[in-house]
């Protein structure tokens, strides 16, 4: 065994790499969406933890049909911008999520997945009038730092202070990040429902994905 290859200079160690971004042209696609979770919502009133139950990805509906195609190029981008340049092949796992008022889902990450996402289709723009600790982020989402304890002894200026990332997201946003990163949903405060979907990107797997290591 030879001795590793080593850089001069400053080396960034155990990224995470977050897409947040905002979709063009969403409105009609996210009306199409709505309408389907609506239908799938009266026909199953445990949609949303019945998570696996619809196979949402292979239904043929025009606002679903657009969002595979904008999760598919985002992946795409995300393989891209890591360096990883052979062939990758994929299938998207994906299900409704309808949060109503107080509901909220505890810290939790996506096991047997390489990436999840959320894409966001209707976000509240009330809240109901009601006395709550000042600190409340309703219907935001947050994000943990997967190394835990780095932020112990951060400075200021340092990268490690916070060991949270919070996204307050919007109708259109979609996000993807390695699905190891624990993340809680923020209750609903409001009597519109929040209304999203999940996904998860589950590899097929090709022995060409095999890290060459020493
Ligand atoms: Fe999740």
């Amino acid at each position: 065994m030879t001795a590793p290859e080593w850089q001069d200079g400053f080396v960034n160690l155990w990224p995470t790499t977050f897409v947040q971004r905002k979709l063009a042209g969403h409105a009609e696609a996210d009306r199409e969406i709505q309408n389907l979770v609506r239908e799938m919502d009266r026909a199953n009133r445990d949609l949303t933890t019945d998570y696996l139950e619809p196979d949402l990805f292979n239904v043929d509906q025009p606002g679903i049909n657009w969002l595979r195609t904008q999760i598919n190029d985002t992946v795409v981008e995300y393989f891209r911008y890591l360096g990883i340049d052979y062939a990758v092949n994929w299938t998207i796992q994906g299900w409704p999520n309808v949060n109503r008022f107080g509901d909220y889902h505890d810290t939790h990450n996506h096991p047997r997945a390489y990436l999840s996402g959320t894409y966001y289709v209707k976000v509240p723009k009330t809240r109901e009038r009601q006395k709550n600790r000042g600190d409340v982020r309703p219907g935001c989402i947050t994000f943990y730092d997967p190394r835990p304890g780095v932020n112990m002894n951060a400075i200021k200026d340092d990268p490690y202070v916070d060991p949270e990332h919070t996204v307050s997201p919007e109708p259109g946003m979609i996000l993807l990040w390695p699905a190891f990163i624990n993340h809680f949903v923020h209750p609903n405060l409001s009597k519109e429902p929040r209304i999203s979907i999940s996904f998860n990107i589950v590899l097929k797997w090709s022995d060409d994905y095999l890290p060459e290591q020493t």
